[in-house]
């Protein structure tokens, strides 16, 4: 059983590859600004050793309080944990694990990560009645996720498979319809609320030309991708004269419950943290 009552907890992000993860700047930012000594470490993780480390988080003899979890074990360890919370369960992906009376729980903080980052940069975003999602894959999910936890009135899901969009709008429910990417245009019509969640504009990738202008004109547009900050889409939204948010508060954010479960201080969001990331991003092109 895990002692969670270290001295200096250590908390880890496991994948493969992990050497791309902006988890360890984010975290070790919020170490060194709170002056806990603790570690996070990035631990590279392929699949055929995923239980045998989670075996040892699990005993003790690894020593770690927790951790996040990335591509490509956010479903593989679902079997492994003691205990998923309902939001990991609802999206189907984990990304964050902690003990509580020595079981291992598992959660997913994406949801939060995209509402957080929203009301601290568009407060009173979720007032609005129609969101249009493009995109239905992982992460879209999590998002809807937070749209319905929100009570949006109609959330519209448009992607190039329909039959995937379909997929989410009958696990999420009710108020969510799904349509394919040639009917964005008429799909937007009316919308308060655009998010891109696939990847295109990544990277420098090209994204589809998108009119924005049949949706109400002071909705806001966002999107998860934040490599480029100011993406093709967000780019658009903004020569169409719309207020847009871009993805890198949600990266941000989505890190703020691990941190507070592994190390006991909710840390906070602060342009500092935001700038030391815009910087290694930058480092890094
Ligand atoms: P993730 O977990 O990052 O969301 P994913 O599950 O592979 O990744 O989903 C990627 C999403 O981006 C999907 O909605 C995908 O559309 P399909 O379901 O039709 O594959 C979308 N996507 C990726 N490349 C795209 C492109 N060139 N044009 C339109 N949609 C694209």
């Amino acid at each position: 059983m895990a002692d969670t009552q270290q001295s200096t907890p250590k908390a880890f992000v496991i994948g493969d590859p992990i050497e791309h993860s902006r988890s360890p700047l984010i975290h070790r930012h919020w170490l060194r600004k709170n002056g806990i000594r603790g570690s996070y470490d990035p631990v590279h993780v392929p699949p055929a050793e995923l239980a045998g480390f989670v075996a040892a988080l699990k005993d003790g003899s690894s020593g770690y309080s927790g951790g996040n979890v990335t591509i490509p074990h956010k479903q593989a360890i679902a079997d492994m944990v003691d205990h998923i919370d309902e939001t990991a369960t609802r999206i189907g992906a984990i990304n964050t694990l902690w003990f509580e009376n020595g079981r291992l729980h598992a959660g997913n903080t994406d949801s939060h990560g995209f509402a957080a980052n929203l009301d601290a940069s568009a407060p009173g975003w979720d007032q609005g009645r129609i969101a249009v999602v493009l995109g239905a894959g992982g992460a879209s999910r999590a998002i809807l996720h937070a749209l319905v936890a929100r009570r949006i009135p109609e959330i519209r899901v448009v992607n190039r498979t329909l039959e995937r969009a379909r997929e989410l709008a009958d696990h999420f429910g009710p108020t969510l319809s799904a349509h394919p990417m040639d009917s964005l245009h008429e799909a937007s019509g009316g919308a308060d609320l655009f998010i891109n969640t696939t990847s295109l504009g990544m990277d420098g990738s090209s994204a589809p030309a998108i009119d924005f202008t049949t949706m109400n004109s002071d909705a806001l547009v966002t999107d998860i991708v934040y490599v480029p900050l100011l993406t093709p889409i967000l780019k658009m939204a903004v020569d169409q004269g719309f207020r847009t948010v871009d993805g890198l508060g949600m990266l941000l954010h989505q890190a703020v419950p691990g941190f507070e479960r592994w190390f006991g201080i909710r840390p906070q969001v602060t342009t500092e943290l935001r700038d030391l990331v815009i910087a290694d991003m930058e480092a890094h092109r």
